[in-house]
């Protein structure tokens, strides 16, 4: 990656949307979204999700976009998309395979980008699933023509204290010049500093752990008042 890298974030929902705000603070930051009513309340400076302030949405850099196409060639790619489970609790992986193909479409081998995944996913899924699909529906390499990454949110809706510029960043890529990537980029837009996960899978791992002891203290807490 460049060192003036340009960063898609893809799905700017609470959690996408911060971060582009974020990044494009630092970096050459284009957000793209399908919901093409999100992206124009966007531009009219308002986010429903009330992440962002409307002063900070007017004077941001971010390239809003509903246009795919907007988004090719770039250096790093962050895939911030809804990860819900189903009426059976089966987590439906619809939007995030959605995703990959896009990426897939966007990808130019020669740069060799990283694609990164902050969406929330059971372990194994951002190599076996995603990275899979990108190959097949881009005909690319995992390794030659792009590289995975994976770095989970950690952020609570409405909490001002713990936000994705103060709270410490996991993150774990394909290998370490990946991993040195995102501690350059993570790392220029967050005071809490980086934790390099030893493998993707660790890091996809730490993510469900975190959430199930929130779950369980959550309910420790219901149970007590
Ligand atoms: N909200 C939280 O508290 C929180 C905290 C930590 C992790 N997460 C995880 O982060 C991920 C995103 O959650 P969220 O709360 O930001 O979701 P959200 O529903 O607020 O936003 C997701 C956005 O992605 C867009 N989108 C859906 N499919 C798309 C596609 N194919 N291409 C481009 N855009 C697409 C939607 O239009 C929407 O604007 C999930 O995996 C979630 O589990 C959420």
């Amino acid at each position: 990656m460049t060192e003036d890298p340009t960063i898609v974030v893809i799905g700017l929902g609470y959690v996408g949307l911060p971060l582009a705000v974020a990044l494009a603070k630092r970096f050459r930051t284009i957000g793209f979204d399908i919901d093409t009513g999100r992206i124009a309340e966007l531009r009219h400076g308002v986010d429903r999700t009330r992440e962002v302030e409307p002063a900070r949405l007017r004077e941001t850099t971010l390239q809003l976009t509903d246009e795919a196409e907007d988004a090719r060639g770039a250096d790093l790619y962050i895939v911030t998309v809804p990860t819900p489970v189903d009426r059976t609790n089966q987590p439906d992986l619809g939007a995030i395979t959605a995703a990959s193909r896009i990426v897939a479409t966007l990808i130019d081998p020669a740069k060799r980008p990283t694609v990164v995944f902050e969406s929330t996913v059971y372990p194994g899924v951002t190599e076996e699933h995603c990275g899979a699909e990108i190959e097949r529906a881009g005909g690319l390499t995992r390794g030659r023509d792009f590289r995975l990454g994976y770095s989970p949110e950690r952020i609570n809706p409405g909490d001002r204290e713990h936000t994705v510029e103060r709270i410490t960043k996991v993150i774990a890529g394909d290998d370490d010049e990946v991993v040195e990537q995102l501690a350059a980029v993570y790392g220029a837009v967050t005071s809490g500093g980086v934790f390099r996960a030893a493998s993707i899978k660790a890091a996809e791992r730490a993510k469900v752990i975190e959430n199930a002891q929130l779950g369980s203290l959550k309910l420790n807490k219901e149970q007590t008042s």
